[in-house]
């Protein structure tokens, strides 16, 4: 899921910044364990995967602190950068019947005071609270002083399955300036095996889906079709790769200078009204809907491909032909006029292809074909 400032670019990084009631950022100090050299040398460090759920994303089990462990099924979005859990506190609708966290019985909690939580998503959802901090353990790999937003109010879009968002971009790009939780098991207690987190994203009741943290898992790709490409310079913090090119329907399309962002948190694949257009021109019975869709024959099998470094990455049928009501079908490529121009949003549609490894301390995504 895109942070809305991620459409609306850098104006709205600006605005949030400005807007924002909270205290100055203050330094993060975040103690490290003190280890002898040879043991440091010798420790075996970590890697660990988690089976994951998906309805309308995918998510898995993240434990919220020590004395009383609270269990929460979190949200894995490489499209934003913060961490919240629902918090007793919340009393809005969407909060009800659902687990909440308490500070109370957590042993490791320790409140920020006066700095606010916010963030508002594309899809419309508005959370918004305080924050604090926690250890948390995600993969069977623990995260000590992990800052987090307490969520008090969250908007009539929060209709999920799942209790919070653990953001996993490079960095928290959303105003909150949290240090993500990959980022202080990379950055600050080099506690991984490799410096590295990778998804498998199955098909609904199909196949499973697993998030591996600290590398990845070998029996879930075939390793010699691993190619990796390099983030963009200015990714802001973000997973963006270029986009070599595009095939539909066997015809190439000569867009120059795209790219990507890879987003584990968006089901379908966004571009500028323009690139779409360009997109569905290719495909003869395709109808523009005027909402961002485009209505395609669900009967009908479309050939769409994506390059990145070289490397053509079929999206299969079933993944590209989106049934949203009995017999009317759209293409999982949508537009919207908030995407910044030669940007595009790559969700899931376009994963479920692959074997996706996000390399954060060498800055490239890696793409191999699924075992
Ligand atoms: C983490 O380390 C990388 C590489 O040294 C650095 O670019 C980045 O700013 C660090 N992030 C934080 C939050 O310290």
């Amino acid at each position: 899921m895109r942070a809305l400032h991620i459409l609306t670019f850098a104006i709205a990084i600006f605005l949030y910044v400005d807007a924002l009631p909270y205290d100055k950022p203050k330094v993060h100090t975040i103690p490290l364990k003190p280890r002898s050299i040879t043991r440091r040398r010798f420790s075996k460090r970590a890697i660990g995967s988690m089976q994951l759920s998906v309805d309308r994303g995918y998510y898995g089990q993240i434990t919220f602190g020590t004395g009383t462990p609270q269990n929460f099924d979190i949200l894995f979005d490489t499209g934003s950068g913060s961490l919240f859990v629902l918090d007793k506190n919340c009393d809005s609708p969407e909060c009800n019947d659902k687990p909440k966290y308490d500070p109370d019985v957590d042993k490791s909690f320790s409140p920020i005071d006066g700095k606010y939580f916010f963030i508002d998503y594309a899809d419309g959802s508005e959370i918004k609270g305080n924050s604090g901090k926690t250890t948390i353990v995600i993969a069977g790999i623990s995260v000590e002083a992990q800052e987090f937003g307490l969520a008090d109010e969250v908007s009539g879009d929060f209709d999920h399955p799942w209790e919070g968002i653990m953001g996993m971009e490079l960095i928290d790009t959303s105003g909150n300036q949290q240090i993500t939780p990959i980022t202080n098991l990379i950055n600050n207690t080099q506690q991984l095996d490799n410096p590295q987190f990778s998804f498998l994203l199955g098909r609904k009741d199909q196949s499973p889906s697993e998030l591996t943290i600290g590398g990845s898992n070998p029996d879930r790709y075939h390793a010699d079709t691993l190619t990796f490409t390099q983030l963009v310079d200015d990714n802001d913090g973000q997973w963006e790769i270029p986009i070599d090119n595009c095939v539909v329907e066997g015809e190439e399309l000569n867009l120059e200078g795209r790219t990507g962002f890879i987003d584990t948190g968006t089901e379908r694949i966004f571009m500028p009204p323009d690139d779409a257009h360009d997109f569905y021109s290719k495909i003869y019975d395709a109808e523009d809907d005027g909402d961002g869709t485009y209505k395609l024959d669900c009967g009908s099998v479309y050939d769409v491909a994506l390059e990145f470094s070289g490397k053509t990455w079929d999206i299969a049928p079933q993944d590209f032909t989106v049934e949203i009501a009995k017999d009317i079908c759209i293409g999982a490529v949508i537009y919207d006029e908030n995407v910044p121009e030669s940007k595009w949003v790559i969700g899931s549609a376009f994963l479920r292809n692959v074997y996706t490894i996000f390399d954060q301390g060498n800055r490239k995504v890696g793409f191999a074909q699924l075992a």
